[in-house]
């Protein structure tokens, strides 16, 4: 049985790597709760889909989930109902605005965590049929690591971690580099300083983080950016509305847009991009330790 979900995995897997495009898959992260991961990923999709780019957010917080919230939208089903009424993936997509797909979290979500083989293989079965419909593929996860999450993060291309100033956010978010990067030396990360009260704020984070994980790490971490604490974030927060659409021309809104030009300027092409790995090196790192 086990012999028979691994071959047609591998079915699936050869299937992924001979068709042409793959999506970039890129997991949210923090050590602390709370400091913005839904907000940016929602927000960095937007813009990232106003520059003609596919974008799919699946939201992996477990039992928390709140992108459909944060849209003022109420997702039909969830990664919980494709389970239990054996749906596709494709019956699970909703679509946002400008385009964006999203995947809700639904309740109960922490049974895809402590998923048996079989349910892994259904996920990645499914998941290899659209990781050519997009360009990118965005986890918002919960914050912290548990080792199911950490499975779906390792497994990414990219992990942006996010954090604030505050240096309790700071040694978490380094805690979670080392996490992560203890068990995935070549994961390419990329640090996002939220809620700074200036982008001076913001690089002095930035440089600190930089250069403990180079020293204690050897590890070299990418600047993604700095995005200004903005009052008319949580304005947008409580109107259900995506800040970017709630007010184009906030600084947040602005700063977004410009952290969006920076990462496609700086990003290889996707056509000429390797074939995505999500699905290899998530059956592999998971093996249902
Ligand atoms: N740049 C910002 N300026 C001002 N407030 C912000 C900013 N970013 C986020 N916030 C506030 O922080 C709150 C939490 O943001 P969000 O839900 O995106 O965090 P999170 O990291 O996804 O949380 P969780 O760990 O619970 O998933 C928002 O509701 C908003 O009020
Ligand atoms: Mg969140």
């Amino acid at each position: 049985m086990i012999n028979d979900q691994a071959s047609s995995l591998r079915r699936k897997m050869e299937q992924i790597n001979n068709s042409k495009k793959h999506a970039k898959t890129i997991s949210v992260v923090s050590g602390k709760g709370g400091v913005g991961k839904s907000n940016f990923t929602l927000n960095f999709a937007l813009k990232l889909s106003e520059q003609k780019k596919s974008v799919l957010i699946i939201d992996l917080d477990i039992g928390m989930g709140n992108i459909d919230i944060l849209l003022g939208l109420q997702a039909k089903y969830s990664i919980v109902q494709m389970y239990e009424n054996s749906l596709s993936i494709q019956d699970i997509i909703e679509e946002g605005p400008n385009s964006i797909s999203y995947i809700a979290a639904g309740s109960g979500l922490s049974k895809i965590f402590t998923m048996n083989e079989a349910m892994l293989n259904y996920f990645l079965d499914e998941f290899s049929t659209i990781t050519s419909d997009f360009d990118y593929i965005f986890f918002d996860m919960g914050a912290g690591a548990s080792d199911d999450s950490l499975s779906f993060i390792l497994a990414t291309d990219e992990c942006i971690v996010v954090t604030t100033p505050e240096p309790t956010a700071m040694m978490d978010a380094y805690a979670m580099i080392k996490h992560i990067h203890q068990k995935n030396p070549n994961l390419p990360f990329y640090l996002l300083i939220n809620r700074a009260s200036s982008i001076e704020e913001g690089k002095r984070v930035i440089q600190k983080l930089q250069k403990v994980s180079e020293h204690f790490l050897a590890k070299s971490i990418t600047a993604l950016g700095v995005l200004p604490y903005d009052k008319k974030v949580a304005k947008a927060v409580i109107a259900q509305v995506p800040f970017t659409l709630y007010d184009p021309q906030a600084l947040a809104s602005r700063t977004i847009a410009q952290l969006v030009n920076q990462y496609l300027t700086n990003t290889i092409n996707i056509d000429k991009k390797a074939p995505s790995s999500f699905i290899s090196k998530l059956k592999r790192l998971s093996q249902f330790n």
